[in-house]
This record gives C-alpha cells, sequence and structure tokens, in this order.
C-alpha cells in the first residue's frame, strides 16, 4: 500500500493507531507491505513530533521515500515537496522485488534486432521490436531478479533493471558475454544478425556510383559462445525465429547451441513474432521436455519462460 502524499496527519495517525477514516483504517487492517511519501510544509518535516512518528513507523517495517526540496505549495522553498512519481514508484518496485521468487538471481536478458552499418547512414537490420526481451526483463526485475538488459532498442522499463545499450552483433557478443560472467540465468531473445558488410564503406555510397556489391561475413553466435562456455550453475534460454518446422528447428537448435531451453516462435501468423505483443511459442528444454502454448501475451509468455528458470541460486540453495 502507498500512501502519497502522505501528511503529517496520517503519518501521526497510523504511528499511534488512529483508524478514523478510510486511509488509517485500511493502514491498520491491510498485511500488505506499506511505504509513506510524506509531503508537507518544511516546519512540520522537521518538527519533532513528525520525525518520531516516522521512526516509530520505520522501525516497524514502513518503506519512508523521504520527501525533496524545492517550491511548496504555499509558494515558499525548502525540504518537505512530495518525492517524484519516479522515485515512488522505484521504492515500491524495489520492496516488493524483495520478497519476489527470483530474489537474489542474476539474469541477463538480450533484446531488439542487431544493425550492422554498410556505410555511415545504411545499416542492415531486422523487424524484431525487442517486446519479448523487454517483457521478460521487467517480468524477471519485478520478481526480484538482479537484471542486465542488452539491448539495441529503447523502450520504458522496470526500474529495477540495468539496460546496457549495444548496436551490432559484435558490441552485443561483448556486452552479454561480459555480463554473463557473473550471472545465473542468460535469455537470448534479441534477433542477432547472421552476417555483417564485411567492409563498411567510410562515406555514404552514391547512386552515381551505380549498384554497390556488398560482401557480407558471419557475426558471432553469442547463443553459441555462451553454450561452449557454460557454468553448471548456469541456465540459458534461447529463441528459435522460426517460419517452417518450429518445433523441428527449435529441437535442433537446442542441441547445437547447448542451450537448456528452447522458445520455438512461429514468425509468420500475423499473431506471433515481430513487432507484436502476442506469441505462439512452443518451450523444449534439454530434457527433452515439450509444452506447446497457444496465443498468449508477450507479458504472459515473459513468466511462464520464466517459472522454467531452473537454476541454483541463493534462493534455492542448491549447491551443484
Ligand atoms: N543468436 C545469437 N547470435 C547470432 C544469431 C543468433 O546469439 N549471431 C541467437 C538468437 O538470439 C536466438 C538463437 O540464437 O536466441 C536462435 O536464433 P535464430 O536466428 O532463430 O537462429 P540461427 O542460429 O541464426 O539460425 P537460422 O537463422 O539459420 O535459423
Amino acid at each position: 500500500m502507498v500512501v502519497a502524499p502522505a501528511t503529517a496527519k496520517v503519518i501521526g495517525k497510523y504511528a499511534h493507531g488512529i483508524s478514523d477514516d478510510l486511509v488509517t483504517a485500511t493502514l491498520l487492517a491491510t498485511r500488505a507491505p506499506v511505504l509513506v511519501a510524506p509531503a508537507m510544509h518544511t516546519e512540520m518535516w522537521e518538527h519533532p513530533a513528525v520525525v518520531d512518528n516516522l521512526a516509530l513507523l520505520a522501525a516497524r517495517g514502513v518503506h519512508v521515500v523521504p520527501p525533496e526540496s524545492g517550491r511548496l505549495a504555499g509558494g515558499d522553498v525548502g525540504a518537505g515537496r512530495l518525492a517524484a512519481p519516479e522515485r515512488i514508484v522505484a521504492a515500491a518496485a524495489e520492496v516488493l522485488a524483495r520478497s519476489g521468487d527470483l530474489a537474489g538471481l542474476r539474469v541477463v536478458v538480450t533484446a531488439g534486432g542487431t544493425r550492422e552499418p554498410i556505410d555511415p547512414v545504411r545499416y542492415i537490420g531486422n523487424r524484431s521490436s525487442g517486446k519479448m526481451g523487454y517483457a521478460i526483463a521487467d517480468a524477471a526485475a519485478a520478481r526480484g531478479a538482479d537484471v542486465v538488459l542488452v539491448t539495441t532498442v529503447h523502450r520504458p522499463v522496470h526500474p529495477r533493471v540495468r539496460v546496457e545499450a549495444v548496436v551490432t552483433a559484435d558490441e552485443m557478443a561483448a556486452a552479454t558475454l561480459a555480463a554473463a560472467d557473473s550471472a545465473e540465468v542468460v535469455v537470448m531473445a534479441a534477433a542477432v544478425a547472421d552476417f555483417r558488410p564485411k567492409a563498411v564503406a567510410p562515406a555514404k555510397l552514391k547512386k552515381s556510383d551505380g549498384v554497390p556489391e556488398i560482401v557480407l561475413e558471419p557475426t558471432p553466435d553469442i547463443l553459441r559462445l555462451l553454450g561452449e562456455r557454460k557454468r553448471a550453475d548456469q541456465y540459458l534460454v534461447g529463441f528459435a525465429a522460426e517460419t517452417d518446422d518450429v518445433r523441428e528447428n527449435a529441437a535442433a537448435k537446442l542441441a547445437a547451441k547447448r542451450v537448456d531451453l528452447m522458445v520455438g516462435n512461429d514468425v509468420r501468423s500475423e499473431d506471433s513474432g515481430f513487432e507484436v505483443d502476442t506469441n505462439r511459442a512452443v518451450l523444449l528444454d534439454a530434457d527433452g521436455g515439450v509444452e506447446e502454448f497457444g496465443l498468449v501475451t508477450k507479458v504472459r509468455l515473459a513468466d511462464l519462460i520464466l517459472d522454467r528458470v531452473r537454476t541454483p541460486h541463493p534462493r534455492q540453495g542448491a549447491t551443484e
């Protein structure tokens, strides 16, 4: 339960068990974690009564987002202005994450399509929107994991996610392999280009110079590299974007890249794959387990994937 703004009166009543209105009655009745964001004039904020009441609440486990300094309702300036909404949301998310089932788990997620430059203004890219990767990063962070998101696209993200911006497959490989060194789970949801121009033209290619011939070379297969160096305590999730024979192709990639869980998805149907908010997925695990889902939102699929992320981590206390 979040009380924002929390006045000196609400804080005082809550601290002393007075419940004579809807807010304070709910505060006394709830078993949920409580977070208060005080807002009041500077003189009130500094008054010993308010200071003591807040100390009492904090000692009982109530979370406090202190006010900021700035212009107050009366036109004066000082400490007591309600914290910015982003700070309150971040504090609430932090409190909820602490009791999440993935608390303490370190997760790396990749998202978006890489861009491989042709010249200073053009690149080879793909249709990936990053929605699936962001959904996984958001869900993992909300469930308590410490998440690093290596991404080529930029969207609003859960405040607990650390974002690392990259552009090319090479940059994504470097950032992901480095982050994976201190992670128990890596989810490769990005659409990594398989080939890039061998040489990047230093200046814009001109139409007048005729049709260019662009020679390609392979990029690093990040998932394969992660599979090759996988530690016993690591769990690797890959995606297989397929237009045909989803299950068979996903199974082949699972084995070839030493992945623990492969999410096969049909990128040809209109309600699955690139750009849309939904997916049709089949989950294949290294033990031969197969689970097929009908149409689900990417947000829901993110939680279904994370439910299967079984790896030794602090909360499970496993020692493999
Ligand atoms: N992948 C990767 N590095 C690459 C290419 C792919 O890490 N250079 C990862 C993707 O992030 C995904 C998985 O490998 O998790 C499968 O990607 P996909 O494009 O479906 O398969 P490819 O191995 O590239 O095979 P193909 O394109 O021939 O289907």
